[in-house]
């Protein structure tokens, strides 16, 4: 695309060819509620690959914008931290662990270096062994079908709360063992855990806290249970493993959140994003129809295409060199995989959503390195599930108007998109 070719911006939104380079700020959370943020990484991919924002609501950082470059980053963690300064692993401080006002120092393990890292990782790692995927199948399959049985052919619904939502939180209590019809607990406190005053979801911070202290008190209760009676769950994992069974309460705490968050947000938007991918490629969809044989490449492209987490943060513990850039000791390094996915010097027509690409896994969302997501052949399986179960069903589901998507730089996704089902 040359500048000239820039698609117009949405109405509130600078059009990245009109701002010189040092103005560009591509953390603006409006910039992602808009579906606006593609143009502004395309500018500095090809200009300005690892991008220095001076002044930003999150301070000054780094964003580092082509593929191999991410690579790079997230591969080294001896220089570039996950766990040093207080911001953890995402662009905004304080928000995981922090001093600040409100806050509640809850470590875990995305937010740890090895090798304190590796130990408390391994711990929950069997959830996701072949053997006991292979096991979960069949529960998944049977509520994935449930949940699809009950919904209303022909009316317009949103598909966030009705699916992509029910069906994320129906799999933690399945991971956690957690008291089934007390499900709903679960998607709350992935919601507060990363929620500020006045988001909409919490009115103070005094509310925030009373929240987490029940999720807290909740899962001790899991815990003793489980150090009698284990089971093959994630609590019992943690309570019999060496590397987690001393492990502080607060430290307890913020590995079960990192597991209800890691696993709701991501596999809910993938869920929601490859409805409006087939529906914005009909094309695509006719050639899924014709060969269900292209479910597990369509699922990783999705995956691709929606990137639920459209960023990871790090800390320089040194000074280092990325893509000709000098990085100093202590700066903020925004690893932006959302633009990693649509460089297309990796990547063939990464604009395009296509179904049976070659290396459909050649993509960034589930990061790379020591912290490459451990759940990502859970969240594949999910998300496979539930197209076979679809495509048995339905012969379309057509997205009725735009969907609302999340105004954050961080969860790329959908708070709802109304549907209608085609039987
Ligand atoms: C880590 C994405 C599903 C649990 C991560 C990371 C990303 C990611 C980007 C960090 C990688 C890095 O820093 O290099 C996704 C996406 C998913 C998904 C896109 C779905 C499409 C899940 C599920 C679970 C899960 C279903 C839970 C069972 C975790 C955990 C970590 C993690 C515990 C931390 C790993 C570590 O620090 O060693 N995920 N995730 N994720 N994810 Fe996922």
């Amino acid at each position: 695309m040359t500048a000239t070719a820039s698609a117009a911006a949405p109405a509130g939104i600078d059009d990245p060819y009109a701002l010189s380079l040092d103005q560009i700020d591509v953390s603006k959370p409006e910039l992602f509620e808009r579906n606006a943020e593609g143009a502004y990484f395309a500018r500095l991919r090809r200009e300005d690959p690892v991008h220095f924002c001076a002044d930003s609501a999150y301070g000054p950082y780094w964003s580092i914008t082509k593929y191999k470059d991410i690579m790079a980053v997230d591969t080294n963690h001896q220089v570039f931290s996950s766990e040093a300064g207080l911001g953890g692993i995402i662009i905004e401080d304080g928000i995981q662990k922090s001093s600040g006002e409100g806050s509640i120092d809850l470590p875990n393990f995305i937010a740890m270096d090895p090798p304190k890292h590796d130990g408390q990782r391994k711990a929950v790692s069997p959830i996701v062994a072949p053997a006991n995927l292979a096991n979960l199948e069949g529960t998944i399959r049977e509520r994935v079908g449930r949940v699809l049985d009950g919904l209303p052919v022909g009316e317009e619904f949103d598909w966030v709360p009705a699916v992509s939502i029910e069906l994320t939180t129906q799999m933690l209590a399945t991971l956690f063992d957690f008291p089934f019809e007390e499900r709903s607990k679960l998607t709350r406190w992935s919601d507060v855990a990363t929620a500020e005053p006045g988001s909409g979801i919490v009115d103070s911070w005094e509310q925030r806290t009373s929240e987490i202290m029940e999720c807290a008190e909740c899962f001790q209760g899991l815990w003793n249970e489980r150090m009698e009676k284990p089971g093959m769950d994630l609590v019992s994992m943690m309570a019999h493993s060496p590397a987690t069974h001393d492990m502080t309460p607060q430290n307890y705490l913020g590995n079960v959140l990192l597991l209800i968050v890691g696993g709701n947000d991501t596999t809910r938007n993938s869920m929601t994003g490859g409805v409006l991918a087939l529906h914005q490629n009909p094309a695509e969809f006719a050639k899924l129809k014709a060969n269900h044989g292209l479910i597990d490449s369509m699922v990783s492209e999705t995956i691709r295409w929606q990137t639920p987490l459209a960023h990871m943060r790090r800390t320089a513990l040194a000074d280092a060199e990325v893509g000709g850039k000098t990085i100093r000791k202590g700066d903020k390094v925004v690893m932006w995989y959302v633009s990693g996915n649509r460089d297309k010097d990796v990547i063939i027509q990464p604009d395009d959503f296509i179904i049976d690409r070659e290396r459909p896994r050649q993509h960034l969302s589930f990061g790379f390195g020591v912290h490459r997501c451990v759940g990502n052949r859970l969240a594949e399986m999910q998300l496979k599930i539930l197209w076979e179960e679809i495509l048995k069903r339905f012969s379309r589901i057509e997205v009725t108007s735009e969907p609302v998507r999340t105004r954050s730089n961080f969860v790329r996704g959908y708070a709802s998109m109304p549907v209608r089902l085609h039987a």
